[in-house]
Formats: structure tokens, sequence, C-alpha cells
């Protein structure tokens, strides 16, 4: 049995607010209802809190109750293990998650706010995280210094596969790790870290999902939230649930050695490559075509006099 299927049955159940019949669910996946039924059983083996009921069919529960979301995370089969701590709101989850990780919590812990007060963005900029969105950082103890900087590459490959899996939307990945649909920013991710010596004691990977929440004015013209694609507001448990199986599923490939494939997944995803760019980088302004990316994610950028330089950290845009 494929995952597509198992992924479309969870897509289908995000997407709706109640139970959906089995008969219903068999059309839209255009399988049997016995099919539909062995594909929730998957689920909830997953972890997924799916609820099964005789005569109503299938639903994902707690849809979008944060506070209740730590025991279906608890729950997840993941490499990981993951432990949930939610905050009503706090000045940053990067912030609460270092302290944790100086106490000594373990790899996985994953701190969620409802809103943060002084959310914190890459290079140094802010992060406005009203509620409704989704605002969450995971403890991480990579191993070396190569898959640190690959994480945010993973968890931009992570988030955008999940927006595409369970709500449908069209998200692209531009260089680093932003994710857009059509165009506009729907999600960011900025990775912190704490290094000794050469070794990387922790690392902070922060993902912020513009879900439910209204963007500022001065936001609206690059950045969007979800619910404006979907025209409803949406679940943000199975999305939190499904980022972390994504990015369990990225981060052990990783570990395992199999950096390609993530590296080829983000290349899929990208809506970079192959376009005229500008790089702001702390050395100045390059302007050239995104050809590729490297094997640590740097970006490979040829200018129209056929110079080549890669990039590892900055800001692009697009130029067409
Ligand atoms: C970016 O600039 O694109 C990265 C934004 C990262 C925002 C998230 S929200 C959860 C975590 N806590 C923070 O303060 N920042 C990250």
């Amino acid at each position: 049995m494929s995952g597509e299927l198992e992924a479309a049955l969870l897509g289908e159940l995000a997407l709706s607010p109640g139970f959906v019949s089995g008969e219903k669910l068999a059309r839209a996946l255009r399988v049997s209802r016995a099919t539909v039924s062995r594909l929730a059983r998957r689920l909830v083996e997953e972890g997924y809190p799916v609820e099964a009921h005789p005569k109503l069919g299938y639903r994902l529960v707690a849809s979008d109750d944060l506070s209740a979301a730590a025991r279906y995370v608890g729950a997840l089969k993941a490499s990981l293990s993951f432990t949930l701590c939610y905050l009503e709101s706090c000045s940053s989850t990067q912030e609460v998650a270092a302290a944790l990780a100086e106490a000594g919590a373990g790899e996985g812990t994953v701190v969620v706010a409802e809103e943060q007060t002084a959310g914190r963005g890459r290079l140094g900029r802010s992060w406005v995280s009203p509620r409704g969105g989704l605002w969450f950082t995971v403890l991480l103890r990579p191993e070396s210094l190569r898959l640190s900087h690959l994480l945010s590459l993973t968890a931009g490959v992570a988030v955008a596969r999940s927006l595409r899996e369970l709500f449908g939307v069209d998200a692209g990945l531009k260089w680093p790790n932003d994710v857009l649909v059509e165009g506009r920013k729907v999600a960011g991710i900025l990775v912190e870290g704490s290094v000794e010596a050469d070794r990387i004691r922790y690392a902070l990977l922060g993902v912020g999902i513009n879900v439910n929440n209204d963007l500022p004015p001065e936001l609206r013209g690059s950045a969007s939230s979800l619910k404006e694609f979907t025209g409803r507001p949406l679940p943000r448990v199975p999305l939190l649930l499904k980022v972390l199986k994504e990015l369990d599923r990225a981060y052990s490939s990783l570990r395992s050695g199999a950096v390609e494939s993530v590296l080829g997944e983000w290349r899929r995803l990208s809506v970079t490559l192959g376009k005229r760019v500008k790089v702001l980088s702390s050395d100045g302004v390059f302007e050239g075509v995104a050809l590729d990316i490297d094997e640590w994610g740097g970006l490979l950028v040829e200018s129209r006099d056929g110079g080549q330089r890669v990039f590892y950290a900055g800001d692009i845009v697009h130029l067409r």
C-alpha cells in the first residue's frame, strides 16, 4: 500500500471539520471502503488521532486545539521521541527551547506557543507571531556540523511537503528555506545552535507557519496566511503532527547518510533554481542564475560573465 494514499486520506480528513463517511472517502481516493479502513488503521498506528465510528465514518480529532496536542505528539511513531511543551504565550519558542536544552532536555523536545511577543526571524529580523499561527521550536542534537547546516533545508522540505499533502496548496521553496505559495511567504525557518569547540551541543529548529493568523498590512504584499489560499481556517494539530513526521523522516535520512535524497527533494520543491536572482550577502550584492545547491545546502549562482559563486548565507530576491 502506498504512503501516497495514506497522505491523501490524511489530507481529506484534515480539511473536513467533522466525520466523513467511508463511502465519500472511498470515492475521493478512488479506492474501496475496505482500503479506506485499512489506510485509517495505518494512520492510527503512526500516531495520528483518527477516530473511526461505525455509522458516521472517520474524523481527525482535536483539530485546532494545540493545548491538547501533547498526547498526540507523544504518540507519534517516529525515530525521534517527541515531547511537547505547550505555552499560551512566550517571548520566543527559541528562547524557551534554549533554556530547556541548557537544562538537559532531550532531542525531540518541541516547544509550541499560541503567540510570541518577541518572535525571531532570520538575519536578526523579528517575526510577527500573533494567535492563529503555528510557532514552534524542535530541539535537536545533530552529530556533525554538516548535518546542522542541512537542517534548515530539511525543515523547508518537511514543511512544504506537509502543506502540499495536507492542504493541497502549491507550496514551493525559496532558497534557503522560505516556503512560498503563489509567490508569497507562508512559512519561515530559523536554525540556531550552540557550538562548543567544533562540537554542536544542540540545534534549535524554529518553524513559523502563517496558518489562520492575520498579517499586518506592511507584510501583506510579500507574505500570506494559508487560510487565504484555502478560503477557511485550517486545523493546526494535524499540521504540527505532519510536519514533525516529515521532519523525523528527513532527519533520519540525513543521519543515515542519505543526504542526496533530501537535497533531491529540496531541488524538486525549489522555486529558486533556474531563476535569475539577486543575492544579498554580507560581502555585497551578486546577480546571476541560480543553478543548483551543493552538498552543504549552499546556493550556486552563475553571473552573466560565467563566474560562479556559492552562497551559504544571505537573502535572495527572485528577478524572474
Ligand atoms: C524567517 O525569518 O523566515 C524565519 C522565521 C522563523 C520563525 C519561527 S516561529 C517559531 C520560532 N520561534 C521564533 O522566535 N522564531 C521561530
